[in-house]
């Protein structure tokens, strides 16, 4: 029986937006077999799936893709029907600090999943589909108004915006050059549970929760457009499932924050949950260098998805964000976990 079930390969599923997308395959999709392929790098947690460990319809495979041959020999193996490729290094600062490690996972690993996808499906490619998350990072930076749609030149401005933006035209590339069914994504700053606490809204968090200072880059008048993460995992299924061949969606909620309007909220909510005065986490902002060359507002477009796919967020942005710290405050351990080790070093060089 097993034979016959659709062979699905996510990879990042052990991160944060991964272990979302994986959980909803398998819960919703026992009539596929998933597999999650993970190199379990910092950003990686098995924690974050622990709960998927016992299903029949799942597996876990540890390894890089990075690495050709083994991504190969894995694809000769398992043959997949499908992959929906998350796996990347995803934050902003490290790839200012360490731009290779970005051009070796996302551009590079990339290239070799595309061609072991191309290669166990040389005689036909009917019925398969290489589908590419991606980020609205690739578009570049806005001015005060106009949003990004599927057409919007790309411009990515940081090296994590161009080793994606680079993945991106890959996949394209291999549509066009040898017929590879495939889907492109491109979402907007997510939020959520199992989110590593580099990204700003976990990592302000964990520092009210600790009444750390509240390192704001710049003057904080930087516009971000946030989604809950299981929203962005549901417009994946959709995509996946829904979406035409070759076609590029974007993804995100219309609900464009100032850094500083969201870390007031931020600082509001925890007053209000760890019953702390009125004020006393806003009093942790501290001004902080910017981040070099930090691209001043993203805001996505997401009509085209809404309108062929009916899809659209299930919660706002205050739900998400309440959903999201109720998440961090009752998993004390999972916090403390990830912030011990190495995350000590990259904080004090980060920040110190
Ligand atoms: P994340 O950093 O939380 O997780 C990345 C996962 O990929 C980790 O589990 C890590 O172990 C794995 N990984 C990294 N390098 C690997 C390698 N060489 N081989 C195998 N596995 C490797 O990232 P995320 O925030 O969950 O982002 C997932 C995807 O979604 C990325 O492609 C990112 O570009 C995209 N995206 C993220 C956001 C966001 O707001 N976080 C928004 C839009 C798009
Ligand atoms: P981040 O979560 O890193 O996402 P991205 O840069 O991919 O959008 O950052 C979100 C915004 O918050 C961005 O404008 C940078 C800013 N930021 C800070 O002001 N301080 C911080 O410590 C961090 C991590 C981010």
């Amino acid at each position: 029986m097993e034979n016959n079930k659709k062979k699905i390969l996510i990879t990042g599923g052990a991160g944060f937006i991964g272990s979302h997308v994986v959980r909803l395959f398998v819960t919703k999709y026992p009539e596929y077999i998933i597999y999650n392929l993970d190199a379990l790098t910092y950003a990686g947690n098995l924690e974050n799936i622990k709960d998927l460990e016992a299903k029949g319809n799942y597996k876990f495979i540890k390894g890089d893709i990075k690495e050709g041959e083994f991504i190969r020999s894995l694809f000769k193996e398992f043959m997949f029907d499908a992959v929906v490729h998350l796996a990347a290094e995803s934050h902003v600062d490290r790839s200012i600090t360490h731009p290779n490690d970005f051009i070796e996972t996302n551009v590079l690993g990339t290239a070799n999943l595309l061609n072991a996808f191309k290669e166990i499906h040389s005689s036909s490619f009917e019925g398969k589909l290489f589908y590419h998350i991606s980020t609205d990072e690739v578009y570049g930076s806005l001015g005060k108004t106009g949003l990004f749609t599927e057409t919007t030149s790309y411009d990515p401005q940081s090296p994590y915006a161009s080793s994606k933006a680079a993945s991106d035209h890959l996949v394209r590339a291999y549509g066009n050059t040898y017929g590879m069914p495939y889907m492109i994504s491109n979402c907007s700053n997510n939020y959520g549970a199992n989110q590593f606490p580099e990204k700003l809204i976990p990592l302000f968090i964990n520092n009210i929760k600790h009444s750390k200072s509240l390192p704001v880059y710049g003057d904080g008048n930087y516009t971000r457009d946030w989604l809950f993460v299981e929203d962005h995992a549901n417009a994946i299924d959709e995509i996946f499932h829904k979406g035409k061949m070759g076609e590029t969606y974007n993804i995100g909620g219309f609900n464009e924050w100032t850094n500083l309007n969201l870390i007031k909220l931020l600082c509001k909510l925890m007053d209000e949950k760890l019953n702390r005065t009125e004020g006393s986490s806003e009093k942790l902002i501290t001004y902080v260098k910017d981040r070099a060359g930090h691209d001043r507002r993203y805001a996505i477009d997401a009509t085209k998805l809404n309108q062929e796919l009916g899809w659209k967020p299930s919660v706002t942005f205050e739900e998400g964000l309440e959903k999201t710290l109720d998440w961090y405050l009752a998993n004390e351990n999972w916090l403390d976990n990830v912030t011990s080790g190495s995350y000590q070093d990259y904080y004090e060089k980060m920040y110190n």
